[in-house]
């Protein structure tokens, strides 16, 4: 197993290994004791692991209830919020108890926001069972709902008190599922590590060392800037121009999918060395990632206009030119479509 320490405005650890979640409720009585837990997660995930979660946390002594909710990116709203708020508060739920968020990015953002809010603020346990929330959403401390809108407009950051990934539980993702998460993961090689797009490449890295590698980069960058001012702006590669994709797909391409589109539109935009384009282009494909996008410049700008990395006059864009050298350019409209007709092509 590997650990990793993550230094917020709260630190814990990240553990990463084969068959921890059966462990789960035993790390978690050593480390924290015993109260009542809720374990939050989605009708396929409850399918695969949610036995073996209450089972787990039964074992150890905790008393567990379960909240299961729809997968999918449209559950993240602010229904289920309400009604899971109102589902602890009638179960009497105190401030001692603890939030389990048992799935990939939709549940560990509805639940941390859950977690945020309710009674002022509660603690948390990340469980990712996808590889987008191993690498990437279940670190950090990002949690929030969809609005109408636009996508994770209303939320808080609200760090967790451990993230326990079973890299077993990746073992049942389909292909695409398992793509997606690729796609951030590829992102972290491009902003920060180029010794891990030439393992990419190559092959010749576990999966467990690879988000372990993933998580370390984003341990480094929360550690200086949890709240996102300036330099953790960089792990938003590709998405601004993927969330307007997304968006405009009606959620049904993937979030990975919009990423690697956004990733290379912005890379081939800014005119990076031909060899980063080639090697961003070809990795994605390695991993069966679309660089495709079906949107025209100005429904692509409508949306990005909406995004919440708006600034006033613009939008900050991250860039890589040179691999594992990101930069955060301050770009106005004009610029960014001029940014994405190049990028398209
Ligand atoms: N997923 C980007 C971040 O956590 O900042």
């Amino acid at each position: 197993m590997k650990t990793v320490t993550v230094d917020a405005s709260k630190a814990y650890d990240v553990l990463i290994g084969e068959n921890l979640l059966l462990e789960a409720g035993k790390i978690v009585k050593e480390r924290f004791g015993l109260f009542r837990v809720c374990i939050i997660t989605d009708d396929i995930v409850d399918g695969h692991y949610g036995e073996k979660c209450v089972r787990s946390f039964v074992d150890a002594g905790f008393s567990v209830e379960k909240i299961v909710i729809k997968n999918g990116e449209e559950s993240k709203n602010c229904e289920n919020l309400i009604n899971i708020v109102n589902t602890l508060a009638q179960m009497q739920f105190t401030r001692n108890d603890v939030l389990i968020a048992l799935g990939g990015g939709v549940v560990g953002d509805l639940c941390g926001f859950c977690a945020a809010t309710y009674m002022r603020g509660i603690r948390f346990i990340q469980i990712p069972t996808t590889l987008l929330a191993a690498v990437d959403s279940s670190v950090g401390g990002k949690t929030a709902v969809d609005l109408p809108a636009g996508k994770n407009l209303f939320g808080a950051f609200w760090q967790p008190s451990i993230v326990i990934c079973d890299t077993k539980t990746l073992d049942t993702l389909s292909d695409e599922i398992y793509s997606c998460g690729m796609a951030e993961v590829i992102k972290y090689a491009f902003i920060k590590d180029a010794e891990l797009l030439e393992r990419l490449e190559k092959d010749s890295i576990s999966r467990e060392e690879m988000i372990e590698r993933c998580v370390c980069i984003k341990r480094d960058i929360v550690a200086e800037d949890e709240f996102e001012t300036g330099l953790r702006q960089i792990l938003n590669f590709g998405h601004t121009i993927g969330h307007a994709v997304e968006a405009l797909s009606n959620f049904e391409l993937s979030h990975g999918q919009c990423v690697a589109i956004g990733m290379k539109i912005v890379t081939k935009g800014i005119s990076a060395p031909e060899k980063t384009v080639e090697r961003l282009e070809n990795i994605l494909n390695k991993f069966s990632l679309s660089t495709k996008c079906d949107f025209d410049t100005e429904s692509l700008l409508d949306k990005i206009s909406r995004d919440k990395k708006r600034v006033s006059d613009g939008v900050n864009v991250i860039c890589v030119k040179e691999i594992g050298e990101a930069q955060i350019l301050k770009l106005d409209f004009d610029s960014i479509r001029r940014l994405i007709d190049l990028g398209v092509k």
